[in-house]
């Protein structure tokens, strides 16, 4: 297998699927996935290949564009063959990327593997933090949903994009498999809640920042 072929035909193949995508699953998230993949990768000395693989591939059929789990083993399986990478590396992929997506929080699988967990990681990082915050309401957005309503007395994100923090982007720091992740999601969940906090100051026309502290 030449890999650094391999890589170039697969991410040219997800570049041209992704880059017109609207709702925060777009090239560039896949891109940031696979950077902070092989970086986690390189820290836990795990198959760098492997990881950057499965991270470039990871949101190219997804559940939410509408792709069926036997439509995204066949996509998957066929570009992995046509790049001829192997059995065994085409078998944790294709695991691998059918397990790892929160499906709307009913996702209860723990993945088995250390490129899947590496690969998770680095998607869970990219929801949260400066670029979660702007990737959250592009999708709010897409999806139709108002950024914040504030009549709501619990929490739902069917409703308001501000919800989603509660509801699941809060609690992702704690499900982070890597001590490398771990250490990036208690700076990037600071962020969310240093950004939480301002917005209902700024809703509320509490302009002061000294009356808040
Ligand atoms: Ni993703």
């Amino acid at each position: 297998m030449d890999k650094e072929k391999i890589i170039q035909h697969i991410e040219a193949y997800v570049k041209k699927r992704l880059m017109k995508e609207e709702t925060g699953h777009d090239w560039w998230h896949t891109d940031r996935v696979r950077k902070t993949a092989k970086i986690i990768a390189h820290h836990e000395g795990a198959d760098v290949f492997v990881c950057e693989l499965i991270a470039l591939l990871h949101d190219a059929a997804d559940h939410k564009f509408g792709y069926t789990d036997d439509e995204r083993v066949h996509l998957i399986t066929e570009i992995l063959e046509e790049n001829e990478v192997n059995q065994e590396i085409t078998t944790e992929v294709i695991y691998v990327i059918n397990n790892m997506s929160y499906k709307s929080g009913q996702n209860k699988h723990t993945l088995k593997t250390l490129h899947g967990k590496i690969v998770q990681d680095a998607d869970r990082l990219d929801a949260i933090g400066a670029v979660g915050i702007a990737r959250t309401f592009a999708y709010g957005g897409a999806a139709g949903r108002v950024m914040y309503d504030p009549t709501l007395d619990e929490a739902d994100d069917s409703i308001d994009t501000f919800s989603h923090f509660y509801t699941k982007l809060l609690k992702l720091k704690n499900g982070m498999h890597t001590s490398y992740a771990r250490k990036i999601a208690e700076e990037r969940h600071e962020i969310m809640e240093v950004f939480l906090r301002d917005f209902l100051n700024e809703w509320n026309t509490n302009n002061t920042k000294n009356e808040r502290e």
